[in-house]
C-alpha cells in the first residue's frame, strides 16, 4: 500500500536538535491536534508527529476496530499497526528525518493510542522502537507478536484499577515483552484510567534517562 501524507490528517513540527521525535497518538475519541498538546509537558524541544486514528466509532477516531470494549479485532489490529508504521516511514521520509538506528521517534499513546503505539512497535520495532503507554494494554488478543522484540525500549504507565486496561493484560503484555527481551519500565500508579500528574512526571524522567543513556546520539 502506498501512504498518501497529503490525505492522513496529521500535525508536524520538527524537534529541536538533539531532542526526540514524539509519535503522539490519541485516544478514542481524541485527534492529532488535543494530543500534541502533550508534547509541551513531556519535552517542550521534542518535534511533534501526531496522526488521526483512521477508523471511526459512532463518530469518534479510533486506530483499529473492536467487537466490545476490550475485546479487539485482531485482524484489523494487524492490518493498521502495519499501515501506520507506513505512515510513520513516509513521514519521516517526507520531512528529513532519519530512519533506522539513527530514528530519534518515540511513540507516545494514550488508551485506544497506546494500544496502537505497542502493537506497531511489536510488528515493527525497527520503525518504531521505543513507546511510553499510558493506560494501555495488550493489543493482540490470544496471538503473538510477529517480530523480533529486543531492539524494543517501553515504558508503561497504568492504573491498578484500571478497568479498561486489566492488569491481568498489562501483565501479559509484560511477559511477552519481557520474554522478547525488549527492555520494559512499568510503573502503576493508585486509581484508573487517564494520564495522571504523577504519569507525566515519570514520562518525563524516562525521556531524560534515554537522552542521557543514549548519550550524544539523538534518540
Ligand atoms: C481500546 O479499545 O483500545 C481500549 O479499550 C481503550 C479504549 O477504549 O480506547
Amino acid at each position: 500500500m502506498t501512504i498518501d501524507l497529503a490525505a492522513w490528517p496529521h500535525e508536524y513540527r520538527p524537534a529541536a536538535p538533539g531532542a526526540p521525535l514524539l509519535l503522539l497518538l490519541h485516544g478514542t475519541g481524541g485527534n492529532e491536534h488535543e494530543i500534541a498538546a502533550l508534547a509541551e509537558n513531556l519535552d517542550p524541544d521534542a518535534g511533534v508527529l501526531a496522526p488521526r486514528g483512521r477508523v471511526t466509532e459512532n463518530g469518534m477516531n479510533r486506530w483499529f476496530r473492536r467487537l466490545a470494549e476490550g475485546v479487539f479485532d485482531l485482524d484489523d489490529v494487524e492490518v493498521r499497526a502495519d499501515e501506520l508504521a507506513q505512515f510513520v516511514t513516509a513521514a519521516l521520509a517526507d520531512y528529513g528525518v532519519a530512519g533506522g538506528a539513527a530514528s530519534p521517534l518515540i511513540a507516545v499513546g494514550f488508551s485506544n493510542g497506546a494500544n496502537i503505539a505497542l502493537a506497531t512497535a511489536m510488528r515493527h520495532p525497527e520503525v518504531v522502537p521505543r513507546v511510553i503507554a499510558f493506560s494501555g494494554m495488550y493489543p493482540f488478543g490470544d496471538r503473538e507478536p510477529a517480530a523480533s522484540l529486543s531492539a524494543l525500549s517501553v515504558l508503561l504507565l497504568n492504573g491498578a484499577s484500571d478497568p479498561m486496561a486489566p492488569r491481568s493484560s498489562v501483565e501479559r503484555l509484560i511477559g511477552v515483552l519481557v520474554g522478547g527481551e525488549a527492555r520494559v519500565s512499568r510503573i502503576e500508579r493508585e486509581g484508573g484510567h487517564g494520564i495522571a500528574e504523577s504519569d507525566v512526571f515519570e514520562a518525563r524522567a524516562w525521556l531524560d534517562e534515554r537522552r542521557r543513556l543514549e548519550g550524544s546520539r539523538q534518540l
